[in-house]
């Protein structure tokens, strides 16, 4: 069997068992804080958490994972074994509140023995058996399924069935979360297949997991404690890559002689013949015992399954709507690309070679995955821009980093890692690699600080600079201005005055500006003190969660401890609210209308206007964003009302959008407008859609990659954009005299009309010219090299002067022709030289030079032709026409 048969049997085996086959789900996920899918289970959360209930109890699918960062990361053994990637496919069967441990254990032994013959022996199951600080307790009825199962196939279960602690056999998607015991059927891959168990969970790529049936029980909290779950849910996950590796190599079983590998199996072997037929470097499957000491061969193989692991990650994750970037799960991508192109130069493969290798993996995997076919063209680019641009820098951080090399046997710099990051562009585990080859380590502390300088550098140039109170012990602020009701005369105690450059920002005991943060600005007002009124022009948040009010003046620093009235502008507040509530409502339009893999980039929103950043694989088209302006609008008539609360983060409701990047605490806040848009936010926003009162969006750009970004106005700004956008259509109405139903046809017409006018007056004017030209040819009438014809001509533009004399010249054949002209104030000289008139000395060049130098002017040119002008004194001109 191959990928596509195995995958289509395992679907079908479920299918069979009454599951639902569901798509597996985009690789940018839902959950905050998770870099990408990583898990079969995380479209499934709002299901085990009880907060949503789909219409089936069974599902089965393959997901696409990415485990590249976070709780689980493998990409640090990519290559170096047969069985770790970065990006994998994952099988799996999934029961809500339906079957359990019985069902899930027993259906998994008949999928692997049964339909895909696999040698019983040689498969072992692991049991969840607590170590003393570990939750639950040791998992008696997967025990005794597994034993029965053993015995029944004459197999002895003490062999057969291994335990193992919280480490091996709970699982858990990230810290908090459903989770629960687990039981994983591992695969002995010895010749012999008679290990009994002995290199189960050793990392021993002789004796591999192949499938984790977990028991979904509990619900793991930020406090560390498992709350138990109203029902009880299995989910199991397969890694497909290994299961048709193992198929490939063994020859469906029948022959255990070599260590099966992943990268043997066909999703694999396509990429790495073309490498070999473009570029003749062979993969030939060597695996090094130890990793810092690989010969060459054996380094050549590891590199090449690095290209071929990464090259999958990167198509499947730019098909997703992911692109390689500076920070965040972008950042990952980056570095893993980075990795890819570097090994790639190393291997001696040409700039352009993994883009190229997008095309492979798009054409073997586009048949399950159309996303990846309808993506082709983005995926290619982006992975060729990314890749050009790094190759820029890479020869020459290279050099650098084998001069590094030279300076110390042992350990690079800090401050050398540094540079090749900040300045080559190598990502530090990149550089840590390098060095490991080499038997180096790299001084990560050093370089820690090296990016702490450089980051506070950085902050400091930005001219908002959030200051740090270093010296005024600065404490959180208790913010308590979230309903409008409070923002007015609210009274509260000045606690300090601080002077940072030439600005001066006041702190409160408690306040209810709202501190810049989310992409929302800082709110304006007043603080009074004592009988003085002082104008609030920003508010922004410092390191700890103390609110800097920055004030337009200054303010004597005694009066701190004074009694203060804060006066947030409500007007103010009100716009913003607006736009910020309006840039939810967009989200859920564009998702709407491109797809659910719209996710928010970045956003800021003032009192003006708001601008939203989203990834979009290809520009919006203007029916696009008309649609999206028309459900935003919808929804603004629709007076839906907005829910604002705070939860635990565990308890957010299904479909709650959060932006990753930022960091949440173990109580979040929700924006619930009706009941379309659900998003984690500390923002201010509108109680009721109505109060948007109207929307318009404005442009659309690109602004990166991959992401697009999208202006709009609300209320007040919206209006002004109607009316003035009004006032302009009904003065043009009034000029061309026309409805303004015909305005557009009338100035069509006009356009029209004046091009052909134009056409006309050109030809006159061309014909006026040749006449001026015939006139002057005739005065002459045969050239010699001699003459030298000198004319002055009115209101005639250089290029009129140009025409004509080129024109007398071709007409006498032979001579000098000069000719100038005043036109708005400057008066135009233009030389012509037949070639004859070249040979006896003649040059215009240096005919225009010496008229113009004699009035000031400049110009010259070739011997044949050329121009040059003078600013005119007018009694000094001599007419000569
Ligand atoms: N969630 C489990 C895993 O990822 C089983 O699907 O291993």
């Amino acid at each position: 069997m191959n990928s596509d048969d195995i995958r289509g049997s395992f679907l079908n085996f479920f299918s069979n068992h009454g599951h639902k086959i569901v798509e597996s789900s985009s690789l940018l996920p839902d959950a905050p804080n998770l870099l990408f899918t990583n898990a079969g289970m995380n479209q499934f959360v709002p299901i085990f958490l009880g907060n949503y209930k789909p219409s089936f109890t069974r599902a089965a699918d393959t997901q696409k994972c990415i485990r590249a960062g976070g709780k689980h990361n493998d990409l640090d053994d990519v290559g170096f074994d047969t069985y770790h990637h970065t990006f994998f496919e994952m099988i799996g069967n999934w029961s809500f509140g339906d079957y359990f441990k019985k069902d899930a254990i027993e259906m998994a032994w008949e999928l692997l023995t049964k339909v895909w013959e696999f040698p019983k022996n040689r498969l072992y199951a692991t049991v969840y058996s607590p170590s003393p600080s570990d939750p639950s307790e040791f998992d008696q009825e997967a025990y005794e399924i597994w034993s029965k199962i053993f015995k029944d196939e004459g197999i002895n279960p003490d062999t057969h069935i291994i335990t193992g602690n919280k480490h091996d056999n709970f699982w858990m998607m990230g810290n908090t979360g459903p989770c629960g015991p687990c039981s994983e059927i591992h695969m002995d891959l010895t010749a012999d297949g008679n290990t009994e168990g002995g290199l189960v969970n050793k990392g021993s790529p002789w004796c591999i997991e192949l499938w984790n049936l977990v028991f979904m029980q509990f619900n793991a909290k930020p406090d560390g404690s498992f709350e138990t779950l109203k029902n009880k849910h299995v989910d199991t996950g397969m890694g497909f890559e290994r299961v048709v590796g193992i198929f490939a190599k063994t020859k469906n079983f029948s022959d255990f002689s070599q260590l099966p590998s992943n990268y043997d199996s066909d999703l694999f072997v396509d990429i790495f013949d073309e490498i070999e037929r473009s570029y003749g470097k062979k993969y030939r499957g060597t695996i090094a015992d130890d990793r810092n000491k690989m010969s060459t061969t054996e380094l050549c193989d590891f590199r090449l399954r690095a290209i071929a692991d990464h090259i999958r990650a990167l198509t499947f994750a730019i098909a997703d709507g992911i692109f390689p970037s500076n920070d965040g799960r972008g950042y990952v991508l980056r570095r893993i690309l980075r990795r890819a192109v570097m090994f790639g130069k190393l291997l001696g493969l040409p700039q352009g070679f993994f883009s190229k290798l997008s095309g492979t993996v798009i054409k073997k995997m586009g048949n399950y995955f159309h996303e990846l076919i309808e993506q082709k063209e983005i995926v290619e680019n982006v992975i060729s821009n990314e890749e050009s641009a790094f190759s820029k820098t890479l020869d020459r951080g290279i050099s650098i980093f084998d001069d590094i090399c030279k300076k110390s046997s042992t350990s690079i710099a800090g401050e050398d890692a540094f540079l090749l990051y900040d300045t080559y562009g190598f990502p530090l585990d990149l550089i840590q690699l390098m060095a490991s080859e080499r038997n180096m380590t790299v001084n990560v502390d050093r370089f820690d600080v090296c990016m702490d300088n450089q980051r506070t550098m950085a902050r400091c140039s930005q001219k908002k600079s959030v200051i740090e109170i270093s010296d005024v012990s600065s404490q959180k602020t208790n913010f308590v201005g979230y309903d409008l009701k409070n923002v007015e005369s609210f009274e509260s105690t000045l606690t300090s005055v601080i002077r940072h450059d030439d600005r001066c920002f006041l702190t409160f005991s408690e306040t209810v500006f709202y501190a810049e943060c989310g992409g929302q600005v800082g709110d304006h007002g007043t603080a009074k003190v004592g009988d003085k009124i002082f104008k609030i022009v920003d508010a922004q948040k410092d390191k700890n969660g103390c609110y800097l009010h920055e004030v337009d003046g200054d303010i004597d620093e005694k009066m701190a401890g004074e009694h203060v009235v804060l006066s947030v502008d409500k007007n103010f507040r009100r716009n913003v609210s607006r736009n910020h509530s309006a840039t939810h409502i967009l989200q859920y339009a564009l998702r709407s209308v491109l797809g659910t893999h719209v996710k928010q980039a970045g956003s800021y929103v003032d009192d003006k206007r708001l601008r939203f950043d989203f990834n979009a694989i290809s520009a919006p088209t203007v029916e696009e964003l008309n649609k999206t302006e028309t459900i935003v609008l919808k929804k603004i008539l629709e007076c839906e009302k907005a829910n604002i609360y705070e939860t635990p983060i565990e308890n957010i409701p299904d479909g709650c959008l959060a932006n990753f990047g930022e960091k949440y605490g173990d109580i979040v806040r929700v924006v619930e407008i009706g009941n379309f848009s659900k998003e984690l936010c500390g923002g201010c926003h509108v109680e009721n859609t109505s109060e948007i009162a109207y929307f318009k969006i404005v442009s659309c750009s690109s602004v990166a990659a991959g992401i697009r970004r999208i202006e709009a106005v609300t209320g007040e700004a919206a209006f002004a954009l109607a009316r003035k956008n009004y006032e302009i259509i009904s003065n043009q109405c009034k000029l061309l005299n026309c409805s303004d139903d015909e305005l557009q046809n009338k100035v069509a017409y006009l356009i029209d009309h004046c091009k052909n006018l134009e056409k006309k007056a050109k030809s006159a004017h061309q014909i006026e010219l040749m006449n001026i030209a015939s006139k002057i040819s005739k005065e002459i009438q045969t050239g010699t090299p001699e003459i030298y014809v000198e004319k002055f001509l009115n209101n005639m533009s250089p290029e009129d002067l140009r025409t004509i004399a080129m024109k007398v010249i071709k007409e006498i054949s032979d001579g000098t022709v000069v000719l100038s002209s005043e036109n708005d104030g400057k008066c135009s000289i233009v030389a012509c030289c037949s070639e004859s008139a070249i040979k006896i000395g003649k040059h215009a060049g240096n005919i225009v030079k010496e008229i113009a130098q004699k009035h000031n002017g400049s110009g010259g040119g070739k011997p044949e032709f050329a121009m040059g002008g003078y600013a005119v004194v007018k009694d000094k001109i001599q007419r000569q026409d």
